[in-house]
């Protein structure tokens, strides 16, 4: 088999996230780099700053492709923010010969029919996703190739994005000299590393609580049924605190990270923590308690429209009694605490897994979208490879180089820096499904 290479990159309103794959022989896929490179080009995941943009992209890139020792060409690029909109919708499929055995072709003037749809200015159609279909008004049949009908309606889900937000970031990546192979919606790729087999066909909410989106995307039946996007993650927890107490952001996303919860009644009320006020000219010394009660208010908040964007009509029927997050903002102590009495529903933080030889320390909830697009893509998108021919090493080679970046570069001191201080929750289950299969 033809070696296959993929790079996938997540361009976060934090943090641009680069990683390079492959596909082996046995068909699992492994990470052969990882590059990370702060940005702060993008608001609530779209870009306000392109040259931001463009320069950090060209730093994750230029440090992943340094990591697996070859030259990154093109990529998977991650869409997410609230510009993506999502529908679902029942259409009816033009058919000929009345009463005959559904086709491949059936299937395929389904889903362009489902994609016919009047979209307003500066939208585009990205995704259309047949969910289920109904044959002579029979509904939930999930795969109709066969079966004999008369009329035949697909229910699909169709994804929509802004056509100028989008060509802001396809341009913004081009100018860092990658070509955009295709651009993934992330809460369509997310399962891929971060729901197990059951949680995708029993029914979960998968919510990615980045720094400056929280995306949401419903499954069930092994496909997406809802995707949504909420313009809260981290950095409002962050720009609170700072508020709050009078310190610089920098000086509160530190506070966050070190000493914040959820949680505040768990904190011990002797917790001190001194803080610089920008405008006063003495110390302050807060609790932990006190820092907890600012970003449990932020937390219950953020939930608030979570539950307000799952209060759907078509949910109604959906099992959504898993919640399972991810994303960098989801780490904050005590914020599964919150989510359990909130939501009443079994909640659990994820770690992106399904690639092998992730570097020590990686194996982290803020890699989760980057590591979903590089397997989706591997699983649904066409064969071309992302790396350039010329410098890539022989098989062997490979490994070698991923050990060596994962102990010696300067990227893993980056992503070291951004790691929890212990480990919460993790996911230890690995999927057992070949990935790539
Ligand atoms: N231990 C922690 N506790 C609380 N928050 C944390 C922790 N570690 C990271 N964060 C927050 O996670 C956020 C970054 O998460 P992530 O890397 O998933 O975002 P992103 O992908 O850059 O952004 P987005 O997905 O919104 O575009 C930051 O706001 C950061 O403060
Ligand atoms: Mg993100």
């Amino acid at each position: 088999m033809q070696e296959q290479f993929r790079v996938a990159i997540d361009v976060g309103t934090t943090k641009v996230c680069t990683i390079i794959t492959r596909k082996r022989a046995d068909h699992r896929v492994e990470v052969l780099g990882i590059g990370v490179a702060p940005c702060n080009g993008m608001v609530k995941g779209v870009v306000s700053n392109t040259e931001a943009v463009t320069a950090a992209v060209k730093k994750s890139v230029a440090i992943a492709g340094e990591n697996a020792r070859v030259d990154v060409t093109s990529a998977y690029v991650g869409l997410a923010g609230s510009h993506i909109e999502s529908k679902n919708r029942w259409t009816n499929v033009p058919r000929v010969d009345g009463m005959r055995a559904v086709t491949d072709a059936d299937l395929a003037a389904a889903v362009k029919a489902a994609g016919n749809v009047v979209l307003a200015n500066d939208r585009r159609l990205l995704h259309v996703i047949p969910r289920s279909y109904a044959l002579d008004g029979l509904h939930g049949v999930r795969n109709p190739l066969g079966m004999h009908t008369g009329e035949l309606h697909v229910e699909s889900h169709v994804i929509t994005g802004s056509i100028s937000k989008i060509s802001e970031l396809h341009n913004a990546i081009s100018d860092a000299g990658v070509r955009v192979s295709s651009m993934i919606v992330e809460p369509l790729a997310s399962a891929d590393a971060v729901l197990t087999a059951d949680e995708r066909d029993e029914g979960a909410v998968l919510i990615d609580v980045g720094g400056g989106t929280s995306d949401i995307a419903v499954y069930h039946e092994g496909t997406v049924v809802h995707t949504a996007s909420i313009p809260v993650g981290g950095f409002q927890f962050s720009n609170d605190l700072s508020i709050a107490f009078a310190i610089d952001f920098a000086a509160a996303e530190q506070l966050k990270i070190a000493h914040g919860t959820a949680a505040p009644e768990l904190a011990g009320r002797s917790d001190e923590i001194t803080l610089y006020p920008t405008r006063m000219s003495q110390p302050l010394v807060v609790t932990k308690r006190e820092v907890g009660q600012v970003l449990k208010e932020r937390t219950t908040e953020l939930f608030r429209m979570i539950q307000l964007k799952l209060d759907e009509p078509h949910l109604a029927d959906v099992p959504t009694d898993r919640i399972v997050f991810t994303g960098g903002g989801a780490k904050l102590e005590g914020f599964l605490n919150i989510a359990k009495f909130i939501f009443q529903r079994k909640v659990r933080l994820a770690n992106p897994r399904g690639l092998d030889g992730m570097p020590e320390g990686t194996n982290d909830p803020s890699y989760s979208a980057a590591t979903s697009m590089a397997l989706w893509g591997m699983r649904n998108l066409s064969s071309e490879n992302h790396v350039s021919e010329r410098r890539v090493a022989s098989t062997a080679t490979h490994g070698a180089n991923v050990q060596t970046s994962s102990t010696s570069t300067g990227a893993l001191a980056v992503i070291r820096s951004w790691l929890p201080k212990r480990e919460r929750n993790v996911e230890t289950t690995r999927e057992k499904e070949t990935a790539g299969a």
